[in-house]
């Protein structure tokens, strides 16, 4: 949640900060500025909601010079506008500082600035941050030093930048917590900072990454690191980003979401690229994974971490692994498992599932089950985010940047890793025979080639979105391998369509939701030809009994169900354990199409944003 940017260089920092955020604008769209220094002092620009408002705010009073800072907002404190929108600076306007988290002890840290005479300009947490590196400025102290003094006053969670005409040519980052990454990105005779690594692409690869407690002194020609904690200084490694930009750009699509959807044959070919030993047919993941044989053969327990759609992908793991490997499984909600002092058992795995990394309610209870002393394996988009820092296992899912703050093939990677995951504990547990693995990983070899398929029923998928999208409820149905992804597909519509949608298990309608049922309620039914296929199909004749409206997704070929449902959508056959990953996308894409017809912003839906950094 919420984006932030530097510049400084030899450049005009100005376009290079807004099109920095242009990139970081799924992080939050309340509001958006730049504080740019020129000329010896600091010019602010700032704007209420999206990006474009900026923009016309500076087409309108241009600004120019050789560093800055920018920040995209999702709001916490203060509610969207101009006069709390970042920048924020101090009592002489020569000071600015952008935050991403929230100063839970900002209320006794401003008091006494206000009685000591700083005056405040926003209702927001950020701007006490400012006048405390004010005051050690007065003192004749560098940038990095008030900055050192200040932040370790600071509760709570935050990613901050500051720049100064004080201590010019230099922008001072920090991590103080989990929420927030910092990025710096190395130029030549040039230096960004970032908080996603889309918004540096365009000008370099090579990065590293803040940990929690650091902070980052960057000018034009060069970048070092100190520890908020006493100052020392921190060496810090760099990375060579393999991400391109072109995966980061909309290329011709309407929106990312639809680019991202697009993207997932390709995702789920270079997820399954390199992870089979072809000698022996076994399931590897080389360097990612430093578990040994033993430690899987003793393992006694896993629990599952995800938020939101990574939490129905942690749902769909535990049915996998259940299966396969025998191995008694819990699915965690992060922010649940963080306060409510879980029991943690020997030779147990804690699992996170994150896309971003950087969720920090996931992170949060990583933690703790590290502190109770499981081992923890993530399953992570984002290369040197926080969560696989923090894990002693990592899995990287191969998706690509995801841009859309809805998660699609992220989601549908999850569930592809996952699925390799549970056949590589069988493998080595013993669980699994040879036989059915091969036959379990031929399939996953051929799930590109279905994708590919289902995906050439969007204009079907969209016709069935359009005659549907003015309803107020829907219900989604699932049971089995299926039940996660009944949660998800309404987990999507709530998000992007703003309607009433609740996933199900479909064997709990008859316990309440059953009284839901009339003939203004869509229910989409998931009744693929598996192991619950008839419980389902009774499922059906109860929704239908009721004059509810059946959207059923079968397997093709399935005859049966010809007559039984008012929409039919056909999803290719695969195994069951295999099936989410292809029911999933025509959900996905009737979520799309229904926002999308309603005119909501797809790509960005009101209230939420990608990497959710505060609690
Ligand atoms: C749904 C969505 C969210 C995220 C959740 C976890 O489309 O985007 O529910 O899945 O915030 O995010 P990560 O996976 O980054 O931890």
């Amino acid at each position: 949640m919420c984006g932030i940017v530097g510049y400084v260089g030899s450049r005009d920092a100005t376009p290079l900060l807004v099109n920095g955020l242009r990139r970081l604008e799924y992080r939050g769209y309340d509001s958006a500025g730049v504080a740019i220094q020129e000329n010896g002092g600091l010019e602010i620009r700032r704007a209420e909601g999206k990006l474009d408002n900026l923009v016309r705010v500076i087409a309108e009073r241009p600004l120019s010079g050789r560093s800055g800072i920018g920040h995209t907002r999702w709001a916490t404190h203060g509610r969207p506008s101009e006069q709390n929108a970042h920048p924020h600076v101090d009592c002489g306007a020569v000071t600015a500082v952008i935050h991403n988290g929230i100063i839970e002890n900002f209320h006794d840290l401003k008091a006494p600035l206000v009685e000591a005479g700083h005056r405040f300009s926003s209702e927001t947490d950020t701007e006490v941050v400012v006048h405390l590196v004010e005051q050690e400025l007065a003192q004749g102290r560098t940038l990095d030093e008030a900055a050192l003094r200040v932040l370790p006053q600071l509760e709570g969670a935050a990613a901050l930048a500051f720049i100064s005409v004080k201590d010019p040519g230099k922008i001072v980052a920090a991590r103080i917590s989990n929420a927030g990454a910092v990025i710096v990105g190395y130029g030549e005779g040039e230096s960004f900072i970032a908080s996603d690594i889309p918004a540096l692409l365009e000008h370099t690869r090579r990065m590293s990454f803040l940990d929690p407690g650091e902070l980052a002194v960057v000018t034009a020609t060069g970048v070092t690191f100190r520890r908020l904690e006493d100052g020392a200084p921190v060496e810090k490694a760099v990375q060579d980003i393999q991400w391109d930009l072109v995966s980061a750009a909309k290329s011709g699509y309407k929106h990312f979401m639809l680019k991202e959807i697009y993207e997932q044959p390709r995702v789920v070919s270079d997820t399954l690229i390199g992870r089979v030993e072809r000698e022996s047919g076994r399931v590897a993941f080389d360097d990612d994974l430093k578990l040994t044989d033993a430690q899987v053969k003793g393992l006694r327990r896993l629990t599952l971490l995800g938020c939101g759609t990574a939490g129905y992908a942690a749902l769909a793991g535990k049915y996998l692994i259940e299966r396969l490997a025998r191995i008694p499984c819990d699915v965690e909600i992060p922010s649940e498992y963080r306060y409510r002092e879980p029991v943690v058992v020997p030779d147990q795995l804690v699992v996170a599932l994150t896309q971003s990394g950087e969720t920090v309610d996931t992170l949060a209870a990583m933690q703790e089950a590290k502190r109770q002393g499981a081992r923890l394996l993530s399953f992570v988009n984002v290369m040197g985010s926080q969560a696989t820092r923090l894990s002693d296992d990592v899995i990287y899912l191969h998706a690509g940047p995801e841009i859309s703050v809805a998660s699609t093939k992220a989601y549908t990677a999850m569930l592809v890793d996952l699925y390799l995951f549970a056949i590589f504990l069988g493998q080595r547990r013993g669980t699994l025979g040879k036989e059915k693995a091969a036959k379990l990983l031929a399939d996953a070899f051929h799930l590109p080639t279905l994708i590919d398929a289902l995906l050439q029923e969007e204009p079907r998928i969209r016709a069935l979105a359009y005659r549907y999208h003015q309803a107020r409820d829907f219900l989604f149905l699932g049971r089995g391998m299926n039940y996660p992804t009944a949660l998800e597909g309404a987990h999507k519509l709530k998000e992007l369509s703003y309607s009433h949608a609740e996933g199900t298990a479909a064997g709990e309608m008859k316990h309440g939701i059953n009284a839901l049922i009339d003939e203004s309620l869509p229910v989409v039914a998931i009744a693929l030809q598996d192991s619950t296929y008839r419980k389902m199909r009774s499922n059906i004749q109860e929704v239908r009994a009721r004059a509810g409206v059946v959207i059923a997704l079968a397997s093709d070929g399935d005859e049966e169900i010809e007559g039984q449902a008012d929409e039919i959508v056909r999803v290719p056959d695969t195994n069951e354990l295999l099936s989410p990953a292809l029911a999933v996308l025509p959900l996905h894409l009737f979520a799309y199409h229904v926002a999308d017809r309603r005119g909501n912003d797809v790509d960005q839906p009101r209230n939420l944003a990608k990497s959710v950094t505060v609690e």
